[in-house]
């Protein structure tokens, strides 16, 4: 009984693997529509893979180069998995023929460069994974032709410049994840075309400024993470510009200055109904040295007492110089009223002497 069961999965194997337009090395499952190949050591795309297949998984293998127009033969895939590869080069055109396709994985690879081409003819992709490779700059053309696109992950790059309108295509785009690159600053009109975002995740970069109207354009922004940058101070007007009903703001692991100005500006957010400050508990200040490690809620009762005790002096001498002011205004009117009686008296003399 055993041996006849063990037989017949023997002969299923061997019918799945060797069957007609299998690569060797793929599990081919016409019923489902799945082809994988998965850890199949290939250098190369494989040449046999059945025209129906909507799912090819060739992660975990060695390809190095997607040659231009390399998928003519399944354009019905609707997931491509090429995730932990060595793949370096994608050469114009790579997927054009892919009309259907929704997800394309390409993270874990050696990509440095993506140009126009690459995205000619994804116009119903919604998802692309494109983290951990090595990409330097987003081209304003790069995904251009990325029309459906609902989520990109580009976490763990090297970016470190973001053209304006590299996302100008991407009206329905909800999640990109922008998270450990090399990003130093925001500037406005970047994120011009989100009106869809949810999620926004900048966590990770080296962002130290950000123009007061790079957020205002995402209207449907639900969280907007920025933990763990350089910023020392914040703009209030940046962070006011964020019209939605509510929207989470993560702003720990930065080097914040811990001034009166900063906590002002944290106070006003504070009291924005609409803004959810998450992690203000956990933010610590990094400047002035004497704050240096303490959490930015011990200390923020503090930050404006010396601004506080100076107006209170500047009050207090203005009061001081107008109480004198009024004391001397007094004193002279009386004394000009006694002296104005002296007048008057010594006026009477003259006038009796005058007779
Ligand atoms: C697919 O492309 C390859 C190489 O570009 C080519 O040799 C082949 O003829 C094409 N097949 C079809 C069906 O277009
Ligand atoms: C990966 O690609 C590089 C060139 O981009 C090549 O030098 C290297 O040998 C490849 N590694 C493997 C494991 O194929
Ligand atoms: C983005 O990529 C990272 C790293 O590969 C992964 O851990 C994360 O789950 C991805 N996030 C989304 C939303 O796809
Ligand atoms: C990014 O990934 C590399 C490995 O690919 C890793 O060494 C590095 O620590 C990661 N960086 C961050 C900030 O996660
Ligand atoms: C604050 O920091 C603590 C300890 O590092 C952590 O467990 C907690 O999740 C953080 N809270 C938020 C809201 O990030």
């Amino acid at each position: 009984m055993k041996l006849v069961l063990l037989l017949l999965l023997v002969t299923e194997a061997s019918c799945r693997s060797h069957s007609s337009g299998c690569e060797k090395g793929c599990d081919c499952r016409g019923d489902l529509k799945f082809t994988i190949c998965s850890r199949a050591s290939f250098t190369r795309l494989p040449s046999r893979v059945p025209p129906i297949t909507e799912l090819l998984d060739l992660s975990d293998n060695w390809i190095s180069i997607i040659p231009e127009r390399t998928f003519n033969t399944t354009r019905k895939l609707r997931v491509l998995l090429l995730q932990n590869n060595n793949i370096s080069v994608v050469e114009d055109g790579a997927f054009c023929q892919l009309e259907f396709l929704q997800k394309l994985d390409l993270s874990w690879n050696q990509i440095t460069t993506l140009s126009e081409g690459f995205s000619i003819g994804l116009a119903s992709l919604r998802e692309l994974q494109l983290s951990h490779n090595r990409l330097t700059t987003l081209d304003s053309r790069t995904f251009r032709h990325l029309d459906s696109i609902q989520r990109l992950n580009l976490t763990n790059n090297s970016i470190q410049t973001i053209q304006m309108r590299s996302f100008s295509s991407m009206s329905l785009l909800r999640q990109l994840h922008l998270q450990d690159n090399q990003l130093t600053s925001l500037r406005s009109g970047t994120f011009s075309m989100l009106h869809s975002l949810k999620v926004l995740n900048l966590a990770g970069n080296q962002i130290s400024e950000a123009e007061t109207g790079v957020f205002k354009p995402l209207a449907s922004l639900t969280l907007l993470n920025i933990a763990n940058n350089q910023l020392t101070t914040i703009c209030f007007k940046t962070f006011l510009s964020i019209h939605t009903y509510s929207t989470h703001l993560l702003l720990e692991g930065n080097p914040w200055n811990c001034d009166c100005d900063l906590q002002r500006v944290f106070r006003k957010l504070r009291s924005i109904q609409r803004l959810f400050l998450d992690d203000y508990y956990n933010l610590t200040c990094s400047s002035p040295p004497d704050l240096q490690g303490y959490l930015l809620i011990n200390v923020d009762d503090e930050l404006c007492i010396a601004e506080t005790v100076t107006v209170l002096i500047i009050t207090i001498t203005v009061i001081i110089t107008l109480l004198a002011a009024m004391l001397m205004g007094e004193r002279k009117r009386r004394r000009r009223k006694k002296k104005g009686f002296h007048w008057t008296q010594q006026g009477d003399f003259s006038d009796e002497s005058d007779y």
